[in-house]
């Protein structure tokens, strides 16, 4: 349904790359190609037409093909690229941060978004949402585009500008910064995600240095009463190029595309939650992931959850598990997945990438809420139809969790949650949205 044929949906237009001297979303929209769209060549070619055209040029994913030299020995290099080596804590640090609420605050608010590295006006707006809210750290569940090299890394994150566009400047939070890698950065073998971005990341000083630094792909934020894993499905998920968006070939475990855990995170997995939990209690846990272990719309990767089920570390827990991969919002009904994992499913991999439409033609049980809006990048063109940007910022009372869910279009929030744990590892779940939220579902 068109944005414009629903009055109970908000009809303010979302911010516009074009003319603002940054990336465009034409080029991005490419990966909204189904089976193409997700591939390494698509993001090679993506690259190149970044920086072969104007943003101003109307057939830029064209000129980039033609200009066939560009990225086709890159892409080759890339199918063949030694990957970084997958980096850990030293012995002496044990990747547990504690974020404790500042003495003179009530809330401590931490502002997450996923799939958001694109150099977009969008990115660039989401990115003053976030730091709207005062976060205390800020999380990115990954996905730098279109290679994840340094170079992108320093545009599209650092807020370096380029000789065609303005840098973007991921918002570090007041105590801290961290990110996950995505399958993204893994295309060019990660070394621009552990040699450029990781460096920058960790809890900061005043002056935004790093005081302790995030020195590996993943993470746990200690708030105190809650427990934030940031656990790495990047770096199993670049795979072979050429065959990573054939479906059943995501199963082959030796292509690499399952995104599952590496031994030496379950490992540190093991280790940090035998720490957490010395006391003999179980604090309630976020899981923040790149990839989607459950979804109503594409390909779930349901290895990683499968190795948690496995090692049993969540038993009698419930989990509020967050991520991105799928360009979308979506709210997922409480549900229980690889067996024994009791989750409230989240996809926020709205952060920058064009939105894929949410068509939802008849009811889907599982799905508590989602966002059907849409709007086209250029006017009175319907093949560029896409949904809208944001993001989400977890709120710390105490021991209840509030998830705000915020619009790019003015920072509406959307959609409020929230979560209350009790002794017995259960959640108890509410949900609240405005009269006139253009978001779909209820409760
Ligand atoms: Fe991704």
């Amino acid at each position: 349904m068109r944005a414009d044929q629903n009055s109970s949906i908000n009809l303010s237009d979302p911010p516009r790359s074009r003319t603002t001297g940054h990336k465009s979303r034409h080029v991005a929209l490419l990966s909204n190609v189904p089976l193409l769209g997700r591939t390494a060549l698509a993001s090679q070619i993506q690259q190149v037409a970044s920086e072969a055209v104007p943003p101003h040029a109307e057939y830029p994913n064209l000129i980039a093909f033609l200009q066939f030299w560009k990225w086709f020995v890159p892409y080759v290099r890339d199918c063949i690229h030694r990957k970084a080596p997958y980096e850990t804590y030293s012995v002496d640090r044990t990747g547990i941060f504690p974020v404790s609420l500042p003495q003179e605050e009530k809330s401590l608010r931490i502002a997450i978004a996923a799939d958001w590295a694109t150099g977009t006006l969008e990115a660039e707006t989401v990115a003053e949402n976030m730091k709207a809210s005062n976060p205390h750290c800020t999380v990115h569940l990954g996905d730098v585009y279109y290679m994840g090299e340094a170079s992108e890394i320093n545009e599209n994150c650092l807020g370096q500008p380029t000789a065609k566009y303005r840098g973007v400047e991921w918002p570090p939070g007041s105590l801290g910064s961290f990110a996950l890698m995505g399958n993204h950065e893994m295309y060019s073998g990660g070394q621009g995600y552990y040699g450029r971005f990781l460096k920058t990341l960790g809890l900061l000083k005043p002056d935004k240095s790093v005081k302790d630094p995030q020195s590996a792909g993943y993470f746990c934020l200690d708030t105190g009463h809650w427990q934030m894993l940031g656990l790495d499905t990047g770096y199993h998920s670049g795979g072979m190029p050429a065959l990573a968006a054939v479906p059943l070939v995501n199963r082959i475990p030796f292509l690499n595309v399952d995104a599952r855990f590496d031994d030496k995170m379950m490992a540190w997995l093991g280790r940090t939650m035998r720490v957490l939990q010395s006391n003999g209690t179980k604090k309630p846990v976020i899981l923040l992931t790149h990839h989607q272990p459950v979804s109503s719309f594409e390909h779930a990767f349901i290895k990683p959850a499968k190795q948690l089920a496995r090692a049993g570390l969540f038993d009698g827990q419930e989990l509020v598990w967050l991520y991105g991969h799928e360009h979308r919002l979506t709210v997922y009904k409480k549900r229980v997945i690889a067996g024994s994992l009791n989750v409230y499913p989240r996809c926020i991999g709205h952060g920058g990438m064009p939105i894929r439409v949410t068509v939802v033609d008849r009811p889907k049980p599982e799905i508590l809420y989602y966002d059907p809006r849409q709007h086209p990048i250029d006017k009175n063109d319907p093949d560029t139809m896409v949904g809208y940007n944001g993001h989400a910022v977890l709120v710390f009372h105490g021991k209840n969790l509030t998830i705000e869910y915020h619009d790019v279009v003015d920072n509406h929030v959307l959609l409020t949650e929230t979560f209350t744990p009790d002794a017995s590892g259960s959640i108890q779940y509410s949900s609240s949205k405005a009269a006139d939220s253009p978001i779909s579902g209820s409760e």
